[in-house]
């Protein structure tokens, strides 16, 4: 094979439109009001490297190239609409935001680049993304209001919602856990069901149920 038509995208699954993810993403951060937590997430983002290329897990949700900045995009997408078709809220909006894109910031310290691909480092699982993107954010506290940094604080510590280290106490960090949940759980669901035949089922080895297609 001549090296100049040798393209490495041809053979690594990356279905990810990164720049529409990228314009998006700058979409979401634009929509908050408070400049010291919009550049809070500009700075942690910006001091990530890999977070536009790594993938958000080792197997069962986006997982590959990109999957972490586009289950990043679904996450902010899902709670930001949630916070706005609960009736009679009254959310954080600018706090709700920066915890959803924050809260997996920690996974692309997870991965390295091998090959065309990543592989996932020892830290994923002997300190845990959660852990290292709270330390992330903790450098970027200069110029947010204590009382919201540490609510954003809060958000990404409990975005794994009951069953965590640390459990939800605010409607805001609640909604970032579903919506986090939501993005994960349908992604999974979605692929496990990809190449079923009508009225086959199995089970999901993603999202760990059984799937059934119609
Ligand atoms: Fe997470
Ligand atoms: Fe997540």
């Amino acid at each position: 094979m001549p090296q100049e038509g040798f393209d490495p995208s041809l053979f690594v699954y990356a279905p990810v439109d990164l720049d529409e993810v990228r314009r998006r993403l700058g979409g979401m951060i634009a929509k908050i009001d408070d400049p010291g937590i919009a550049s809070l997430v500009l700075e942690v983002i910006d001091s990530t490297p890999g977070f536009f290329e790594a993938p958000a897990a080792k197997f069962h949700h986006h997982a590959y190239i990109g999957g972490l900045a586009e289950h990043t995009l679904e996450a902010t997408e899902i709670a930001l609409s949630l916070s706005g078709t609960v009736n009679r809220t009254r959310m954080d909006t600018d706090v709700l935001l920066a915890g959803a894109l924050l809260h997996d910031v920690g996974k692309a310290a997870c991965f390295r680049h091998q090959g065309f691909s990543f592989v996932a480092l020892p830290e994923y699982t002997l300190v845990g993304h959660t852990a290292i993107g709270a330390a992330a954010v903790l450098r970027h506290s200069a110029g947010v209001d204590p009382s919201r940094f540490a609510h954003i604080l809060h958000i990404v510590m409990s975005h794994h919602g009951p069953y965590g280290e640390v459990k939800p106490r605010t409607p805001e960090a609640w909604a970032v856990h579903f919506a986090d949940n939501a993005s994960a759980f349908l992604r999974a669901a979605l692929d496990d069901t990809a190449d079923l035949a009508p009225e086959e089922e199995r089970k999901g080895a993603r999202c760990r149920q059984t799937v059934y297609r119609f």
